[in-house]
């Protein structure tokens, strides 16, 4: 595995399957005990970097760091020098200063990790650049996919919605691809970026043909604060043709899955009665998140395994 995860097509198969099956092992090693602890990280220091909004994915961090035995420091870049006009690098070179081994960063800029990765010593995790990439969402989906059923190898997977905006979608993407499924991205021409005939997918404009044949089916929030032009007529007109209501969900396989990264705009792209139903995967891609972002903390910050029987 490379020092940093800044994109999920950092991860060749092997190295995707080595986090899976390590989270695997975090569910079981955690499974047995009363106390949710592992002192696998013991006295490193993971600093929580968040420059944007974030509900599941900052808890996440948190919470996989403190299972096990990090010392984690959450960085809001409000009330801190950033709204001073702090730089990034200044920023992070500051938190560097106090010792920390890895950084999980979260921002606005699609790249602002990348650009990080050279500036400081400890690995970096990128936990959603703008646009463009979410590659621990990527895994945790991948995680959940494997573990509801059983592979993802020669899986059809369609991914619906608002791909233009969406750094869970690239990410899924590639990993997803990696990791030998096939899938399909499924939006309105609109919200379908430049060169997306180029990604390892397929591309359709038609949900209602894509769904019998879709094992699972990834929802994706309509990013109405990353629009700045009209991308539909109308919401009522975007969750007819897009969103996945009751109807639609009949007409997927028996066993297929419907998942979703949250957080849900319900009744726009997903049905309330779509997401609470025994298909839905949401709750578990959060309880999951959790494995696998541990799995990733202990894979780059080089925690002892063996500890973890202690
Ligand atoms: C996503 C994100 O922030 O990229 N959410 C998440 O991490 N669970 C998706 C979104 O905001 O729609």
């Amino acid at each position: 595995m490379n020092r940093h995860l800044l994109s999920a097509a950092d991860l060749s198969r092997d190295d995707a399957l080595l986090v899976l099956d390590t989270a695997a092992e975090m569910d079981v090693a955690l499974a047995g005990r009363s106390i949710k602890k592992l002192p696998t990280l013991r006295g490193r220091t993971v600093v929580n970097l968040f420059f944007e909004d974030s509900t599941r994915t900052r808890t996440s961090f948190e919470v996989a760091a403190k299972r096990l035995s990090a010392d984690v420091i959450n960085f809001a870049a409000k009330g801190s020098s950033v709204s001073k006009g702090e730089s990034l690098k200044d920023t992070a070179l500051t938190l560097e200063a106090m010792g920390s081994d890895g950084v999980v960063i979260r921002h606005s800029a699609s790249g602002a990790p990348h650009r990080l990765a050279h500036w400081i010593r400890g690995s970096v995790v990128n936990a959603g650049d703008g646009t463009h990439e979410h590659p621990t969402q990527a895994l945790l989906d991948a995680y959940t996919i494997r573990r509801r059923t059983g592979r993802v190898e020669g899986l059809n997977i369609a991914i619906v919605g608002d791909v233009l905006h969406s750094r869970v979608a690239r990410s899924n993407v590639l990993l997803l691809s990696t990791l030998g499924a096939e899938v399909t991205v499924v939006a309105p021409p609109t919200l379908l970026p430049v060169g997306v005939h180029s990604w390892p997918c397929a591309v359709s404009y038609d949900l209602d043909a894509v769904l019998p044949k879709s094992d699972a089916v990834m929802m994706l929030r309509v990013q109405h604060e990353r629009m700045t032009g009209g991308f539909f007529p109308t919401v009522r007109e975007y969750s007819r043709r897009y969103g996945l209501d009751a109807i639609r969900m009949a007409s997927l396989p028996e066993d297929s899955i419907v998942m979703h990264p949250g957080p849900m705009n319900r009744g726009v792209e997903i049905a309330a009665e779509v997401a609470d139903s025994v298909r839905s995967t949401i709750v578990e891609q959060v309880a999951n998140g959790v494995s696998v972002r541990m799995a990733v903390l202990y894979l780059l910050l080089g925690g002892a395994m063996d500890g973890a029987a202690e």
